[in-house]
């Protein structure tokens, strides 16, 4: 069989481990897709920075635009975060023919309609498993297996830094600030550690999560966002004095927007937030440790769900990254693609998380 070829875009925390599994497991990988898988150039922004994995020397390249536009790219992995270069890259990548699959969250929360009108003009597929709570698989059961049901509720601990931070305050005694620094060497942190902190990368992770829950249309910007920066000790000992926990919850549910048409019942719009929440000891969710993340879905149908695991980490997202890479490769390699995100229900999405 032809191998076919993926462009991995960054080679940090993450990329790291992508390249380092992809090397380790390449002949389980091979013979899941039904042909080998190789990396034909990893884009980073420096040659001689240091990295966690030995990268032979001639895959190297700071030439990232270039990569993605070579025609012997099949695949690319966007593992660098942020707006830009990244969206170009992807974008590039698309109209080239590659398939793409990438951990963006920031990206997907911003601007994901544009992300996913350009895979169904190019016909290929985009996979994002591992933007969302690391390797907990919730997304795609969110747009596969419960693409039956109606989801009327979504509700978790979706940022792994901010959990590791107010779990070692509540178990160690910990400072807020040598928490972080534990949770930035551990490799938890993103590289500006505010996005953690003050509730962005949470809140990208809520847009995401609701717009596939609800088949709707939520950015970052409709969602409430409040982050931990004004949790002191003394709330975390109140909390404990009350047989409770502090967490930073993440919620999207579907809500009435009080508005009717042609006098039948309420149209339901969105609502998302984030913010931290005291939860009594005896929830589920006071039991979420460190840096795991979970995710609780109602459903009509199904009830309640709940998906639980690490949320951040090289290793963890790089299993997220792979699954969606061995799922777009077979795709690829049969002419076939998955689930696309362009159909969208015309949903109203209240302003800043309003109920
Ligand atoms: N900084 C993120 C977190 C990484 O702490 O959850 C995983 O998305």
């Amino acid at each position: 069989q032809k191998p076919l070829k993926v462009a991995v875009l960054g080679c940090g925390v993450v990329g790291s481990q992508v390249v380092r599994l992809l090397d380790e497991q390449a002949g389980d990988i091979a013979a899941r897709v039904g042909a080998p898988v190789e990396i034909a150039g990893v884009a980073v922004r420096r040659l001689d920075a240091p990295r966690d994995v030995d990268v032979p020397s001639d895959l190297l390249t700071t030439d990232a635009l270039g990569l993605v536009s070579r025609d012997d790219v099949d695949l690319v992995v966007e593992v660098i975060g942020g707006i830009e270069p990244a969206r170009s890259l992807i974008l590039a990548a698309l109209e080239n023919g590659a398939s793409v699959v990438t951990a963006n969250k920031a990206l997907l929360a911003e601007d994901g309609p544009t992300l996913y009108e350009a895979a169904e003009k190019a016909g290929r597929d985009l996979y994002f498993e591992a933007a969302v709570a690391g390797a907990i698989p919730i997304l795609r059961p969110l747009r596969e297996s419960l693409a039956g049901d109606k989801v009327t509720r979504v509700l978790g601990i979706v940022n792994g830094t901010t959990n590791y931070i107010l779990d070692k305050m509540d178990t160690q005694g910990a400072g807020f600030e040598e928490a972080l620094e534990e949770a930035q060497a551990l490799g938890y942190a993103e590289a500006d550690p505010t996005a953690d902190v003050e509730g962005f990368d949470a809140a990208a992770k809520a847009a995401i999560l609701a717009s596939l829950a609800f088949h709707s249309r939520v950015t970052a910007a409709d969602v409430h966002r409040e982050g931990i920066s004004d949790v002191t000790s003394g709330d975390v000992r109140s909390a404990t004095d009350m047989g409770s926990v502090v967490k930073l919850l993440a919620i999207a549910e579907l809500v009435s927007t009080g508005s009717t048409t042609g006098g039948g019942p309420a149209e339901p719009g969105v609502s998302v937030r984030v913010h931290p929440a005291m939860i009594p000891r005896t929830h589920p969710l006071a039991s979420v440790r460190e840096a795991f993340n979970a995710v609780f879905v109602e459903s009509e149908a199904a009830g309640q769900l709940m998906f639980y695991g690490p949320g951040a980490g090289g290793a963890p997202t790089a299993s997220a990254v792979l699954g969606d890479l061995v799922t777009v490769a077979r795709n690829h390699r049969q002419g076939t693609r998955g689930v696309g995100e362009s159909a969208y229900a015309d949903r109203a999405v209240l302003p800043m998380g309003e109920t």
